[in-house]
This record gives structure tokens, C-alpha cells and sequence, in this order.
């Protein structure tokens, strides 16, 4: 796979990372070393966890920490062939200070992510969420201080618009604090709200590294319409990360299907294909429950499909509506 350029960092991945959302369950702990390993050798040198992350098991609030423990076991003899990603905010248990984005709460989970990861740094620390009660520039004063103890070596965001971005530039410039280095947004070939986004994230530096391309498996092909799920697949494991299955959504994956077929590229790495032919994207982070996803993940970097294929999907999936540009037309 051709490595990628995380933004301003210096950092070159790879443009699949794996996520590790479902480490825990349904992808139980050696699976999902075997899954990190074979990943690693198929050639992915970017993993993505969270603080929170415990699979299935996770609802709002609980203590999470599963994954991060999964993924430092399976990093204990390679983790110099990684940039580590992994990310806080988001509710960790009932108290005030058990999320957010104060220094409390940073500084704390981070010594807790070092100690279930089994690692002295983190190359890529995410904020999960905005934190709408605390200044921004506290954080970052937090991140800096993270910075200048070792732990981490670069930070990124999640879920966060351009314009949020923006003022993480803008107070880090003014201020001489830790710069933004990646953004990590929903975005799929069915998911494009945030796709005027992306040309900010390219003219400042800052990789775009979309989570749920496959949107959960829907762009697959394997869910059709009017028949039941796979026994096997998310939605019928865990149907409430899964979007609602209507007529408008089939439509649309359908079209899709029918396009991937022309090309001869199976749908799923036509879909990620596709995603990934934004130039501001610097990888892609896929979920995966057994080796033969990796590997279709992976196969999906090295596909081509044909230029006239990207105005058919936007037609297919519109991105949101932009200024006309009287100047240049274009
Ligand atoms: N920052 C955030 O707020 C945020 C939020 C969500 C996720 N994430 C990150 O993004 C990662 C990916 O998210 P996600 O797992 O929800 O979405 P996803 O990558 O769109 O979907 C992954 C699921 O699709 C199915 N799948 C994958 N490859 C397949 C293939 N080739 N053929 C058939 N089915 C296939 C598998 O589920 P089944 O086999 O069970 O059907 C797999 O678990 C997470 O692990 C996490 O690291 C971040």
C-alpha cells in the first residue's frame, strides 16, 4: 500500500487504519490479536482505539478501557510498527470530572490509555468530542502539557466542523500551542454532510481520516433489500449501530452495487475506493470481524476505478449543496 502524508504531522500511513471498535465483542480477545497481527502483516502501520471502546458491550457512561487493553497486548513485541491513535471525552462513568475535555479529565485518561496500552507515548491523541463547557484553550493547554511531558506526539479531532478546527488554529497560532493534525468525521459514500469540510482540512494541513466508510457494512453489498440480515453481521448482532433500513437506502446501494459490478471490483472496495479518491483523505478507518475484511480493505487501496465512475456516484449521493462559483465555474 502507498503510504499517506497525516496532514501536517510528518507522519506517513497507511490509507486503510484499522478500527477496533468491536474488540471485546463480537470480536473476541484473541481474535482480535490475531486481527492486529495479520493486519499489521498485510501492511496497515495506523491503528485507531478510544478510552471507551469495549464493543458491543459499551453503552453511555461505562468505563470502556477493553479495546486499549486488547490492542496493547497485541502491540507488545511491535509497537514501533504503528502510529497509535487513541481518543477521549466521551463519558467514562457518572461523576462531572469522568468526561470532557478539561485538564482533569485529559490528563488523567491519558496516564490510564499509557498504562492499558502498554506504551510510554501516544503518536496521535483524539479528542472524541467537543466539550461545549470547557474553553478551547484549556484543552490545548492540557494537550501542550501532555506534549511536553512525552506522551503524546501529535493530537487530532473527531467530530468535530471546519469551523471548530478554525479556532483550534487560530487560538493555537496566536497562543504558540500544539496544532490540529487530523480530523476524524463520519463520511462514506452515503454519509457526505461534512464533504465541504474536507477542502479546509487539505489547505491547512490537517488529514482527514473518515470513520464508518462502509457505513457499518451497508456498503458491502451483503444486506438487500426486503430479506433479512446475514446472521452473521452487525445488524442483526447489534441493530442499534445500524442505520434504518428503508427504500430511499436501497435505492441508493443498489446504484451503487450496480456501478461497483461495471467496474468489476467488489463492492466493498469500490466503496472504499471511492471515499478514499478524496484527495484531502489521508486514510480510511475500517472495521473488521474476521481476516478476509481486512484483506478486502487492504485490496481496496490498490484499486482503480474508472474517472467517469466519481460524477456517477455524486450523482448517486449527493454532497451537500455548495456556492456556485461565478468567478472560476468551477
Ligand atoms: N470517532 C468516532 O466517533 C467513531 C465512531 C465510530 C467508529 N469509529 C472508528 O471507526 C472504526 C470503524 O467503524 P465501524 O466498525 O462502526 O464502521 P465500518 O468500518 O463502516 O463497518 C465495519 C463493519 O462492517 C462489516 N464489514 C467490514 N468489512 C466487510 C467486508 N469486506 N464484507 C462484509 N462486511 C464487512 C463488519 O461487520 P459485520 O461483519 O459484523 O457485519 C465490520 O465490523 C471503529 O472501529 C472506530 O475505530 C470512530
Amino acid at each position: 500500500m502507498q503510504l499517506r502524508q497525516l496532514g501536517s504531522s510528518g507522519l506517513m500511513v497507511s490509507p486503510i487504519c484499522l478500527g477496533t471498535m468491536t474488540f471485546g465483542s463480537p470480536v473476541a480477545e484473541a481474535d482480535a490479536i490475531r486481527l492486529t497481527h495479520a493486519a499489521i502483516d498485510l501492511g496497515i502501520n495506523f491503528i485507531d482505539t478510544a478510552n471507551v471502546y469495549e464493543g458491543y458491550a459499551r453503552y453511555l457512561g461505562s468505563p470502556g478501557g477493553v479495546a486499549e487493553e486488547i490492542v496493547g497486548k497485541a502491540l507488545r513485541d511491535r509497537r514501533d510498527r504503528v502510529i497509535l491513535a487513541t481518543k477521549v471525552a466521551a463519558p467514562v462513568g457518572p461523576g462531572p470530572q469522568d468526561r470532557g475535555l478539561s485538564a482533569v479529565h485529559i490528563l488523567r485518561e491519558l496516564d490510564r490509555s499509557l498504562k492499558r496500552l502498554q506504551t510510554d507515548v501516544i503518536d496521535l491523541y483524539i479528542i472524541h468530542w467537543p466539550d461545549k463547557c470547557v474553553p478551547l484553550e484549556v484543552t490545548l493547554r492540557a494537550i501542550d502539557t501532555a506534549v511536553q511531558q512525552g506522551k503524546i506526539r501529535y493530537f487530532g479531532a473527531s467530530n468535530h466542523s471546519a469551523w471548530q478546527l478554525c479556532e483550534m488554529l487560530w487560538l493555537a497560532d496566536r497562543n504558540v500551542l500544539p496544532r490540529v493534525v487530523s480530523s476524524q468525521i463520519p463520511y462514506s459514500l452515503l454519509r457526505r454532510e461534512l464533504h465541504n469540510d474536507l477542502t479546509f482540512c487539505q489547505q491547512h494541513g490537517i488529514g482527514v481520516t473518515p470513520y464508518q466508510s462502509l457505513q457499518g457494512g451497508l456498503l458491502t453489498g451483503k444486506y438487500r433489500r426486503g430479506q433479512p440480515p446475514p446472521a452473521d453481521s452487525r445488524a442483526a448482532e447489534k441493530p442499534d449501530w445500524m442505520w434504518q433500513q428503508d427504500d430511499a437506502l436501497f435505492d441508493r446501494l443498489e446504484a451503487i452495487a450496480q456501478q461497483s459490478a461495471e467496474a468489476g471490483v467488489p463492492m466493498a472496495q469500490y466503496a472504499l475506493c471511492g471515499t478514499l479518491a478524496q484527495p484531502a483523505i489521508s486514510s480510511l478507518i475500517v472495521g473488521v470481524k474476521r481476516l478476509e475484511q481486512i484483506q478486502d480493505a487492504v485490496a481496496a487501496a490498490n484499486v482503480v476505478i474508472p474517472p467517469d465512475h466519481l460524477p456517477k456516484l455524486d450523482a448517486i449521493c449527493p454532497p451537500p449543496w455548495r456556492q456556485p462559483d461565478p468567478v472560476r465555474g468551477m
